[in-house]
Formats: C-alpha cells, structure tokens, sequence
C-alpha cells in the first residue's frame, strides 16, 4: 500500500482537483486497493466545504467528478507520518509544510507536485483562486502531466 497526500492552500481548488484526476487514473490501473488518495489544505477556513464549484465544472468537463470531496486541513504529525508522498502545489505550501515537520523526519516525503511533470516546465501550479477559465484549465493541464508520471512512480514503488 502506497499513500498519497496532495496538499494545497484552501483545499477547495487544486489539491482536490488532484485528488480526482489521481484517483481516477489509480481506478483505471485497477490500484485501488493498492494506493490510497486523499488531499489537505494548509490552511483551515473551508474545513468541510465542497470543492470550488469552477473547479467542479472544469474537472466534470475533463471527465472528473469532484462533488463528493470535502475539505480538511493538514494534520501534523499525523499526516506526516501516514503518507508516502505529500505532494504540494506552490511553494508556499511547500514551505508551510515543511515548517509542521519540526522534527524534519518526513521532509524527504514532501515535493512540489509538478517535479512530477513531463510536459510542463514550471516552478508551481498557480492559484486560480482569483483567475478567470484559463486559470482553472492550466491547473487541471499541469496536474494531469504531473500526475501521469506520478501513477509510474508509485507503481514501480509497489512492486520493488
Ligand atoms: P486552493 O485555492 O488553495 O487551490 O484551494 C484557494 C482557495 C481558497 C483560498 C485561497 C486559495 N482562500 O483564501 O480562501
């Protein structure tokens, strides 16, 4: 068993939208007794909130059904510990997770998920919090490469 955190801001537009992109991909490769899927914000204002309903249309119109997801905050320790990977969108959130690992035990489990990508060569996925239809697109664009690559990797994981 593998596990996999997908870490964002609110929980509400990227790491969620991750979390059904990666999930479904994890259904159609028949893992999903294998790898377990589940996101986090850093932060905690939209603990129990559906995802951001643009993020919603967007994903639907990609094939990705995000309605049933709720957002939560990060837990420290116990996220930390649980997860193998803690994949982050932006290097804020990088940064402020890193900062709850006081230990530095679980630093080597935390990346930028877009470290991930084949296609893209970016630093971060952006927030589209305050963008119009492209930015929610080029969200779901980055965490589709980034997560092709990623189902690869914990697939070789899994069986080595
Ligand atoms: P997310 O986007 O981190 O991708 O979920 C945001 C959602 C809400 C806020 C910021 C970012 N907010 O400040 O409420």
């Amino acid at each position: 068993m593998k596990k996999v955190l997908f870490v964002c801001l609110g929980n509400i537009c990227r790491s969620p939208a991750a979390e059904g992109v990666f999930r479904d991909m994890v259904r159609q490769a028949g893992l999903e007794g294998k790898i377990k899927v589940d996101s986090a914000g850093t932060g905690g204002w939209h603990e129990g909130d559906s995802p951001d309903g643009r993020m919603i249309q967007h994903a639907r119109q990609r094939g990705y059904d995000l309605s049933d997801l709720e957002a939560r905050q990060i837990r420290a320790p116990e996220d930390l510990s649980e997860y193998d990977y803690i994949l982050t969108m932006d290097s804020s959130n990088l940064r402020n997770v890193l900062a709850l690992d006081v230990k530095k035990e679980h630093h080597h489990k935390v990346k930028p998920l877009v470290s991930f990508c084949r296609i893209h060569s970016v630093q971060e996925v952006p927030d589209p919090y305050y963008r119009e239809a492209d930015g929610f697109e080029h969200v779901l664009d980055l965490i589709e490469d980034a997560c092709r690559e990623l189902l690869q990797h914990v697939k070789k994981e899994l069986s080595a």
